[in-house]
């Protein structure tokens, strides 16, 4: 049977997701209970990291070590990826000697090719493409403070990035609806806006997609690799900020989302990220850790 890899949130099917929130929320329990187990006990996370990272790291890592696995840690700075050793070696190596790998890297092809040559699950922990654990966690989080998202209206403010086309993927997995308002020259791919042009529509007005949403998220207007567009970008994202302002115009239960990190009076107010009656960022970012939990768990079921 071939290999399953989470490299997008295709690779699921709409129910395998909805079975991996349930599990995620049933971890969570379970964790906080004490009464988790050891399922992954002498299980073995390969972690390749060739961007940064606070919460990914640290929620795979001690979500592999809550349930009685390891985690290896490995960046290209002192491995021989950074070497110029070719991905497709490094995957027949590290996958003989891993049970389940995980990479953050730049181009979405380099975790296609690592995929193609690995014996375990791959999971995509980031590329400049799509962000797929953290639709996880941003689901689990909508479901567990507001129900399912089936039906539900969900805007995505600001750059068309690696978490905007994550988002398209959800909307169709799980049924919503999804406004997306971008400045021009910064949509999300086209592809995507066409294969799912009957739930997922374009817009240049902040307040027109945030109308009647009941799920409001952003992300920064610089992506990791865009560090010498920051200064550029604040101008050319001014007006799309997140702000209680903007937030008055959706439905009066709508939460706010953010994968963090957050830059305070760019793309979301202080006051908007500190108001946690609508801010949820904080149980969004502890939810990577139960989501990827069950995400593995789910994987190694696979194979
Ligand atoms: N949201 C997210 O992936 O955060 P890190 O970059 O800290 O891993
Ligand atoms: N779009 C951001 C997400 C960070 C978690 C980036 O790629 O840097």
């Amino acid at each position: 049977m071939a290999v399953r890899h989470l490299l997008t949130l295709n690779d699921l099917s709409a129910d395998e997701l909805q079975q991996i929130i349930e599990r995620a929320i049933e971890l969570k329990t379970q964790h906080r209970q004490g009464s988790a187990g050891e399922s992954f006990k002498n299980k073995i996370l390969g972690m390749i990291f060739e961007k940064s990272s606070t919460r990914t790291r640290v929620s795979f890592e001690a979500g592999i070590a809550q349930l009685g696995g390891s985690a290896i840690f490995l960046s290209p700075r002192d491995t021989q990826l950074g070497r110029g050793e070719p991905i497709e070696d490094s995957a027949r190596v590290l996958s003989r000697m891993c049970d389940i790998i995980m990479i953050r890297t730049f181009g979405h092809d380099i975790i296609e090719r690592f995929a193609a040559y690995s014996k375990v699950p791959v999971i995509n922990a980031l590329t400049d493409d799509y962000h797929p654990c953290q639709l996880l966690a941003d689901i689990q989080t909508y479901t567990e403070h507001r129900g399912s998202p089936k039906g539900k209206t969900v805007a995505w403010v600001g750059d068309g990035n690696n978490m905007c086309h994550s988002y398209i993927n959800a909307a169709a997995l799980c049924d919503f609806k999804l406004n997306i308002a971008c400045p021009e020259g910064f949509d999300p791919k086209p592809e995507l806006l066409e294969q799912h042009a009957d739930r997922v529509t374009m817009m240049r007005d902040p307040s027109e997609a945030v109308a009647g949403a009941d799920w409001v998220v952003t992300d920064v207007w610089a992506s990791m690799g865009q560090e010498d567009e920051q200064k550029e970008r604040e101008n050319q994202f001014a007006g799309f900020q997140v702000n209680h302002e903007l937030m008055a115009n959706a439905n009066s239960d709508a939460v706010f989302m953010h994968c963090l990190p957050a830059h305070r009076g760019e793309e979301v107010s202080a006051e908007l990220l500190e108001d946690e009656q609508i801010s949820i960022v904080w149980d969004e970012a502890e939810n990577r850790l139960h989501a990827q939990k069950a995400l593995m768990e789910f994987l190694l079921q696979q194979n």
